[in-house]
């Protein structure tokens, strides 16, 4: 099952500087991902805010009926975004959404915030 990366990409990091910034530090990190993400099986969107504003830049990894996960506190760095989407395609392949810690890429450890268990199926 395709899972998504949804990226803030009003996120700006301690130091953003609207003077001097073309863009902001969530928009840098949303083309690092989205350009990462093609032909990888994932899928990114784009939001304005996600309310954790204080712990940016921030990103959430979800998929139908799986467990999703809200990560922050990543920088517009080529590594940060390649330790993105590669968890994703994890989260990806895996049935319940839950990726085993030891496959978790470097990356992405420190940067978990919360976690969403799915909704049950209606009746
Ligand atoms: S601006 Fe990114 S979470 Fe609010």
């Amino acid at each position: 099952m395709t899972s998504w990366i949804t990226i803030c990409d009003t996120c700006k990091t301690e130091g953003w500087d609207a003077e001097t910034a073309k863009v902001t530090d969530g928009e840098a990190l949303a083309e690092k991902i989205e350009a990462m993400a093609e032909d990888r099986g994932v899928r990114t969107r784009r939001v304005s805010c996600t309310m954790g504003c204080d712990r940016a830049c921030n990103i959430i990894v979800q998929g139908a009926g799986k467990i999703g996960y809200s990560l922050g506190r990543f920088a517009a760095r080529d590594e940060d975004a390649q330790a993105i989407v590669d968890y994703a395609v994890l989260h990806g392949a895996s049935e319940t959404g839950q990726v085993p810690f030891r496959e978790w890429p470097q990356g992405v450890k420190g940067h978990f915030v919360s976690r969403h268990v799915p909704v049950p199926e209606a009746e």
